[in-house]
């Protein structure tokens, strides 16, 4: 029962971070860009901070766990390593990067938006989606396997 817990959770926290990353580069940052406004993308941080951090923390939390059911023991055996253990390293590689830029978004880019203008931010945040959609893809080949 706990494994499929695990993995709605693990969906419902992606649906959340992916799904507010989509809906501020597919609306939110182009309007603002439009419009030249820093408001725009002031209000709509203001109003997903905290709900995008809860998701992430439900991805750290629910992904560490998934990966021990998966992997299962974490001692070096002999013989290469199964799939699941690489991919779990790049999904590792991956969230140490997304927590870096978003954070350095939120607490650097941002608060400086009114100075430095869009551009930054919107770096900061097609970089951290595009990552956040590699997430899925490499999560998706855990479950599904890698062959071809
Ligand atoms: C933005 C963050 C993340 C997103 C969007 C994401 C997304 C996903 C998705 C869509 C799946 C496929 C679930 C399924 O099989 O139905 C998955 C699986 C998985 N994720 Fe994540 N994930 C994130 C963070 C993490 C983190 C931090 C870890 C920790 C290492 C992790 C570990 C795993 C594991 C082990 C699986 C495979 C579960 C299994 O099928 O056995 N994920 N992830």
């Amino acid at each position: 029962m706990l494994f499929p817990i695990l993995i709605i959770a693990h969906l419902l926290g992606a649906s959340v971070w992916v799904g507010g990353h989509v809906v501020l580069l597919a609306t939110v940052l182009p309007l603002a860009l439009r419009e030249n406004s820093a408001a725009r993308v002031i209000d709509f941080e203001e109003g997903y901070d905290r709900l995008g951090l809860a998701a992430l923390a439900i991805q750290v939390i629910t992904g560490l766990w998934l990966a021990k059911l998966t992997i299962g023991d974490w001692r070096p055996s002999l013989g290469p390593p199964p799939t699941a253990v690489y991919l779990v390293g790049v999904k590792l590689v991956l969230l140490t990067t997304i927590v870096v830029l978003a954070g350095r978004a939120y607490h650097r880019v941002l608060p400086r938006i009114a100075e430095q203008g869009l551009k930054p931010f919107a770096v900061h945040a097609w970089v951290v989606s595009v990552l956040s959609g590699l997430m899925l893809v490499v999560g998706g080949l855990i479950r599904v396997g890698w062959s071809v």
